[in-house]
């Protein structure tokens, strides 16, 4: 009996130690293919403006963020014919408005606007910062960009072309002729339909300047496990899997949808469009999700990054980052995907399968589990090592010793960390304590 029901285990545990196996793969064999080459440029980047799809990006920024004039001088210098910058902001005061006029000064030939806007429609800081500047866009396409991201001047272009080289342009409707990309001006690209690309984003990567514990532990996840899953589980496309640090949509798909919370829709007046994310804090994974759910809009990703450069984070912040969006995503999974989640782990996968090893074919658990975590680090270093081809001039320095203790610091706190996420449903974010409700919603305590 006992017997048997190790047998059943081994076998159980032997096909989940495969299967991330595979999805580790997966993510590896995507970032070789994808990033691991110089990018490039898009026929788009070369067209005139009129004949360019315009593309309004948009920065919401709160205070002074890490290498906050960089990273906003990264989109007053893209390659692409026509686009504006609007930044957006909800305090006349805010520390981030002087390196904003400084970075407009120096490119006064970047239609750029500052705006701000203290709406407040709902707990989510960000997407109460987004209201305004989502009606004053003079175009359809958004491309909105965090405060902490920097971007290479070739994205843009590339990211347009992703978004409309699967879709149908008005006038190609009527012209079956016309070259496709040629036709497509601001005027007669239609928003995407059901079954089209309607979201591109592109994968992190974790940037520092300040070295400390905190950072590089951030900065090891983001740039290995975080990616290299990322990666993976937008290859196999069964669901949408979106971060919002770098994303570009369509504005009119945006105001089609409904509150994401069942509980919501039934009220009398369900909020709508940009609005009904202001609930929720991972609003970027809620807009990707109805998306995905309820316009049937694809996601895409080019071979460009996202650079997120990161403050001094000491260990606790990066518990506590973890910690917390464990917190709002296991309101947003299906229990059974938060349970599975600490077996996609080195440490938990490479036991379970070196026991179910032994367990069948009596191979020794150490030597296993040894064997494992060199490949795993292996693919790990390989990924990261493809996803940063084309912005090594961006990036500082780092040395592989202290990446090693960053890497295996954050594998051994994984299972911590996910065991402590599980013990309660409050965050503190950005100073604010919440509660995460079973919708998904977002309370302030
Ligand atoms: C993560 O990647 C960035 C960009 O290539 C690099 O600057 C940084 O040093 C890397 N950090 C770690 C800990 O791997």
């Amino acid at each position: 009996m006992a017997s048997t029901f190790s047998l059943l285990a081994a076998i159980f545990l032997l096909i989940l130690w495969a299967v991330v196996w595979t999805l580790c793969l997966l993510g590896w064999r995507t970032a070789r293919i994808r990033y691991a080459h110089p990018t490039l440029p898009s026929r788009i980047s070369a067209l005139s403006p009129k004949a360019a799809p315009g593309v309004t990006i948009i920065r919401p920024l709160s205070g002074l963020d890490e290498n906050l004039y960089n990273t906003l001088q990264s989109c007053m210098t893209l390659d692409y014919p026509k686009y504006e910058v609007l930044f957006a902001l909800q305090d006349e005061n805010d520390e981030a408005l002087p390196v904003v006029k400084m970075v407009m000064d120096k490119y006064p030939e970047v239609k750029a606007r500052v705006l701000i806007d203290n709406t407040r429609i709902g707990v989510n800081p960000k997407v109460n910062n987004l209201i305004r500047p989502f009606a004053e866009a003079s175009y359809d396409l958004v491309w909105v960009i965090d405060s902490t991201i920097s971007v290479t001047s070739g994205t843009l272009g590339r990211a347009v072309e992703a978004f409309i080289s699967n879709n149908t342009p008005y006038s190609s409707l009527d012209d079956p002729e016309s070259s496709q990309l040629m036709s497509i001006s601001d005027d007669v690209r239609k928003p995407p339909m059901s079954g089209e690309v309607g979201l591109i984003h592109q994968v992190p990567i974790a940037v520092c300047y300040q070295n400390t514990w905190g950072s590089l532990i951030e900065q090891a996840y983001l740039n290995t496990t975080h990616a290299k899953m990322y990666l993976a589980i937008n290859a196999v496309a069964i669901d949408s899997c979106v971060v919002g640090k770098s994303n570009l949509y369509s504005r009119d798909s945006i105001s089609k949808l409904n509150t994401p919370a069942p509980s919501l829709r039934q009220s009398p007046n369900p909020p709508t469009g940009l609005a009904a994310f202001s609930l929720f804090l991972a609003e970027d994974n809620m807009i990707g999700l109805g998306l995905w759910h309820q316009l049937n809009l694809k996601h895409a990703m080019t071979s460009d990054v996202a650079l997120d450069f990161l403050g001094a984070l000491s260990v606790r912040d990066y518990i506590d980052r973890r910690v917390r969006w464990l917190r709002v995503r296991k309101k947003m999974t299906p229990l059974f995907v938060t349970l599975l989640e600490p077996f996609t782990e080195s440490l938990v996968s490479g036991l379970c399968g070196a026991w179910a090893v032994q367990r069948l074919l009596g191979a020794s658990i150490p030597a296993l589990l040894l064997v494992h975590l060199a490949a795993w680090l292996t693919v790990d270093l390989s990924t990261r090592r493809a996803l940063e081809t084309n912005i090594k001039a961006l990036k500082p320095p780092g040395s592989q010793a202290v990446f090693l203790t960053a890497w295996l610091a954050r594998e051994c706190l994984a299972l911590p960390v996910w065991l402590w996420a599980m013990t309660s449903d409050e965050v503190v974010w950005r100073g604010k304590r919440y509660m995460i409700l079973s919708s998904g919603a977002a309370m302030t305590l």
